[in-house]
């Protein structure tokens, strides 16, 4: 399976040989791939999506990967099992509650001396169309079911978060830029619109449909912005009390 350029990345510097690791958000399994061929020992792919969980046992075919069909609050692994944890592209679907109760998770998870890298996307600036669609996604998923579907973190932002469980910085830097927002993926996200709005009143769908479809035809695609990779790591001896 072909690993994306950006995962290679994000994982060069990182020491993964024989190495128990997890990808914390599976979606198509892009990480996992990146891992197994970095030659772990194991990998453990996690997701809460049905459907995502499908796709990456079909995609991977390798004894020492397992997808784990599971919520990242509650990682049905023991304590300290983790070596080497990925969240590429996870946390910008990720509500603010969430993102706190899943760091939790990874650091009871983790073993002493273990890593953690996070991939995502840096928050685009307040007048950037782009942005624009997605707050207008935003608006329709807050209204459809009380949560944002997108949350974009600054780099800072995470590793403020998990420096309360423990975890030490090792190195921020950019893995794309500027970030290729295609046509074809921002149609994906006025469609989120069309589908979160489809059961709310006319009067508040149509607003938000013909908004996202207007910036749709206006932005065509667009290039902008840019994705981080931040690695931690974590010395369990310095941190058992914060755990939980
Ligand atoms: C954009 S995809 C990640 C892409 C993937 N890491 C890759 O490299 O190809 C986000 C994934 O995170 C999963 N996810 C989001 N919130 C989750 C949670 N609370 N528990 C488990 N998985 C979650 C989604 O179901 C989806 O599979």
């Amino acid at each position: 399976m072909a690993v994306p350029k950006t995962i290679r990345r994000a994982l060069a510097d990182r020491s993964i040989v024989g190495r128990v690791c997890l990808e914390a958000g599976a979606g198509v399994g892009n990480a996992t791939a990146g891992l197994l061929e970095a030659d772990p020992a194991a990998v453990y792919a996690v997701t809460n999506d049905a459907d995502h969980a499908l796709e990456v046992r079909e995609r991977i075919e390798d004894d020492r990967a397992a997808v784990l069909y599971a919520d990242l609050r509650s990682i049905p692994l023991p304590d300290d099992s983790v070596d080497v944890i990925t969240a590429h592209a996870l946390f910008n679907v990720v509500p603010p509650a969430t993102a706190a109760a899943i760091a939790a998770e990874l650091t009871r998870v983790v073993a002493s001396g273990g890593t953690l890298v996070i991939d995502d996307y840096a928050p685009l600036s307040d007048a950037e169309p782009v942005r624009e669609l997605f707050a207008v996604e935003n608006a329709a998923t807050e209204l459809a079911d009380g949560r944002p579907a997108l949350t974009f973190y600054p780099a800072d932002a995470l590793r403020r978060l998990f420096a309360g469980h423990g975890w030490g910085h090792d190195r921020t830097e950019t893995i794309l830029e500027p970030v290729p927002w295609t046509a074809d993926l921002l149609e994906a996200h006025a469609d989120v619109v069309r589908e979160q709005v489809a059961d709310l009143p006319p009067a508040l769908a149509a607003p938000l449909v013909s908004r996202a479809d207007r910036l749709v035809d206006e932005i065509g695609s667009r290039e902008v912005g840019s994705m981080y990779s931040l690695a931690l790591h974590y010395d369990g001896a310095l941190e058992s009390s914060s755990r939980g």
